[in-house]
């Protein structure tokens, strides 16, 4: 039986992981985010109550926005977050860990060179060390009890038969090595980050969920080649209420992408696609769908790896006709309007991958667990 599933996403980002992820916590017996930080803009409504879940740790923010700053126009649009500058500090291993907050003597001196450091980088900076020494070693006060080493949990957690839900942040698009470089975030949103970022062994992963809306957002800079401009793009912003759940930024709207979504299925070996915001397409009388690219005379169907080759794609569509009844709030599949049905029967077939989930609005009801494919076994 499939124990352990990850759930991450497969377009942009903000592909509604965070109501997938809540939607199917019940079956599991915890949850492990391994990437990302406070980039990410979860939102979840329980019973009408809306909660944007973020994870803060404001040492590097500053860097972020003056790195922004001096990109000018070729800025990525990042969130602000500090996320780049956390994962510099990681990767010039200068980064401090959890486990360090709690060892004061050792802390002291990290952020002492840190802050130094930082200020050599930073012109008239004389940002004074102890204050952020304070407020860090007051998170770790906080913070002592749940912290413990995740990888040791997690195997214990499978030598006990308990079931983990593997969720990532972010979306294939901007993984760091496989999106669309440089306008990408830091981490590794994709399958392989699950390992690193948690310390699990590929086995341990035994199977994989991608979220993908029924139409394509992406916030910040960068290519996206079926971005819709004009009235269809501000129709589905405003039905999708696509603004983004961080920063409040209106997201760019596009048509769902199946070369994209084929392209996060090849690299994280996604088994089946949970399917949001269908109820966004309500009304619409027709939808299209990006097949295939066409550069010069060849049409390609296989995402770029280069930003040149994504620079001068076209997309080839498809016509689909839309549905007047509207599938907002329906929780059964054969309930949902005939060309609905058709529309996702094509993805899937364009995707190459069933979907197994349909969402249908914002709130946990809202959905459909298909109990007759790949998803339907993993949850019985
Ligand atoms: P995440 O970053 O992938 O978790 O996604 P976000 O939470 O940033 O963005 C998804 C937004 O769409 C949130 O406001 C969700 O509440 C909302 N949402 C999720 N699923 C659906 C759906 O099926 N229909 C509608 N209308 N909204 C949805
Ligand atoms: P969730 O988890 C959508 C985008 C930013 C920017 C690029 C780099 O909610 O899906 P960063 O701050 O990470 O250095 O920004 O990545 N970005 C996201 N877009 N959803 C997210 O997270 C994102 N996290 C970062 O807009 O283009
Ligand atoms: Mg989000």
């Amino acid at each position: 039986m499939k124990t352990n599933i990850a759930v991450l996403g497969a377009q942009w980002g903000d592909e509604g992981k965070g109501k997938i992820v809540d939607l199917l916590t019940p079956h599991f017996a915890a949850v492990a985010r391994y990437q990302g930080g406070h980039n990410a803009g979860h939102t979840v409504y329980v019973d009408g109550t809306k909660f944007v879940l973020h994870l803060i740790l404001p040492y590097h923010r500053e860097l972020d926005v003056l790195s922004e700053a001096r990109r000018g126009e070729r800025k990525i649009g990042t969130t602000s977050r500090g996320i780049g500058p956390a994962y510099e500090d990681k990767i010039g291993r200068r980064g401090i860990r959890v486990c360090d907050l709690v060892d004061a003597p050792a802390l002291a001196d990290e952020v002492r060179e840190n802050v130094s450091a930082r200020n050599r980088m930073i012109r008239d900076s004389t940002l004074d060390w102890k204050p952020v020494y304070d407020q860090l070693l007051a998170f770790g006060e906080r913070m002592r009890r749940w912290t413990g080493d995740v990888s040791l949990a997690l195997d214990e957690a499978g030598r006990n038969g308990q079931r983990v839900l593997i969720e990532g942040a972010q979306g294939a698009m901007l993984d760091i090595d496989h999106g669309t470089y440089p306008f990408v975030t830091s981490s590794n949103a994709t399958i392989g980050g699950a390992c690193t970022g948690l310390g699990i062994p590929p086995s341990a992963i035994n199977g994989v969920l991608g979220v993908a809306k029924a139409y394509l957002t992406r916030v910040g800079e960068g290519p996206l080649p079926t971005e819709l401009f004009g009235e269809m793009g501000n129709r589905l912003r405003e039905s999708g209420q696509e603004y983004g759940a961080s920063t409040g930024r209106p997201r760019r709207c596009g048509w769902y992408d199946a070369v994209a979504v084929r392209y996060a299925v090849r690299i994280n070996g996604i088994d089946a696609l949970a399917l949001t915001k269908l109820d966004v397409l309500d009304g619409l009388e027709k939808i299209d769908i990006c097949t295939g690219y066409t550069v010069g005379s060849r049409t390609i169907t296989d995402f770029p790896s280069d930003l040149n080759t994504i620079g001068a794609i076209t997309p080839v569509y498809e016509s689909w006709p839309g549905w007047s009844a509207p599938t907002k709030g329906v929780r059964d599949y054969a309930s949902l309007p005939a060309q609905a049905q058709r529309y996702i029967k094509r993805l899937e077939e364009v995707s190459g991958v069933p979907v197994g989930i349909v969402s249908t609005g914002s709130d946990r009801a809202e959905t459909i667990v298909r109990q007759d494919n790949v998803v339907g076994r993993w949850l019985q």
